[in-house]
């Protein structure tokens, strides 16, 4: 059985959705701080509750036969982490390490963790590979990289191996799950909520980056292409195959306006944008060298196009308004 914290997320829905799929039993740990219950089949075990709860994980790992464990929950807004680091620190990292002392005391050693290509920081290469130095830019980032050096001196100490997938942008949607976070700080759901009236316009922050436009470029990967990486991931780990760590991206990068001027080609709708001062911590281009995840996991995006991604996000958004 596998553990799924942060199951009630938006990767985690559509990973449980997948792992369900294939036929794999699954259980969900979530505090639904940023979760929606209702993304989590009734028929999974759901036990709402923190991460750092050592004693409810414990709970967990005795009424289930937990052979490995996803672990997504996490807070993840890199804005939020510059004005409140403690939090990003607290709820990742504290709560993080509470969560492996509790999974190694369970005997459970096969762990999907999901990082970021925050952990990179400003890149001094494009595209970005795994041997790029680690240099975060913002707290979320460093929480994140704090998780994948525990990650290793578990290896090294107690033998427990993991995948450590480095995600660039998340986006899209499957048809029973889509983005809506609240509040909701990622560009596509933004500017397709913009694109349906639900938001006025949407945030353009900085145009003066080092970009042909002058907008931060970013590497988008749909989502089910995530949750398919998971999947290749635990198998991976089941293998046998030693601690790694992975990036997923489709290494294509697409600029901000890029993105908004497919959004309009594909919504037939005007989205009305407004310029905003940059943001702290917001590198300029991130995109990925996602060579590794092809080569030693077998992984194959399905969807490599930015218009296939915003396509299937606005089919749901529409089912679901
Ligand atoms: N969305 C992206 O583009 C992206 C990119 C890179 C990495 N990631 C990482 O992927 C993971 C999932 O991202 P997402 O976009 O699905 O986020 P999300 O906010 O939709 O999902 C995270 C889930 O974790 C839960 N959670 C948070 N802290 C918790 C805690 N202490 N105890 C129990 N539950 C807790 C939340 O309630 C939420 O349901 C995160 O770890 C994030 O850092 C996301």
């Amino acid at each position: 059985m596998i553990l799924v914290t942060g199951g009630a997320g938006y990767i985690g829905s559509v990973t449980v959705e997948r792992l369900l799929e294939a036929g794999e039993e699954v259980v969900v740990l979530d505090n639904l701080f940023r979760g929606h219950r209702e993304a989590v089949p009734s028929s999974v075990p759901f036990y709402r509750g923190n991460i750092g709860d050592i004693e409810l994980v414990a709970r967990i790992t005795r009424a289930h036969s937990i052979d490995a464990c996803i672990h997504f929950a996490a807070l993840a807004y890199v804005g939020e982490s510059v004005s409140e680091p403690s939090r990003y620190f607290e709820n990742n990292v504290e709560q993080g390490s509470a969560l492996l002392r509790a999974l190694l005391g369970a005997g459970v050693r096969q762990i999907v963790f999901s990082s970021t290509c925050a952990v990179y920081g400003e890149p001094r290469e494009i595209p970005i590979s795994e041997q790029h130095p680690q240099q975060p830019v913002n707290p979320y980032g460093w929480s994140k990289l704090f998780m994948e050096r525990m990650l290793e001196g578990y290896d090294k100490a107690h033998s427990l191996r993991f995948v450590a997938l480095r995600y660039f942008n998340a986006a899209g949607a499957t048809e029973q799950h889509g983005e809506r976070h609240q509040p909701e700080t990622h560009l596509i759901p933004n500017v397709l909520s913009a694109a349906i009236g639900s938001t006025a316009a949407v945030d353009i922050f900085g145009n003066d980056y080092p970009t042909p436009d002058g907008t931060p470029v970013r590497d988008y990967v749909h989502v089910a292409d995530l949750a398919a990486a998971h999947l290749l991931s635990l198998r991976y780990l089941s293998e046998g195959g030693c601690s790694q760590s992975i990036n997923l991206g489709n290494g294509n990068g697409y600029s901000v306006l890029e993105v908004i001027e497919t959004a309009r080609a594909i919504t037939e709708r005007p989205i009305p944008v407004r310029s905003q001062p940059a943001r702290c911590g917001d590198p300029s281009i991130l995109i990925a060298d996602a060579t590794k995840a092809r080569e030693l996991l077998g992984w194959s995006p399905r969807y490599s196009e930015l218009s296939e991604i915003l396509r299937s996000d606005w089919e749901w958004r529409i089912k679901n308004s």
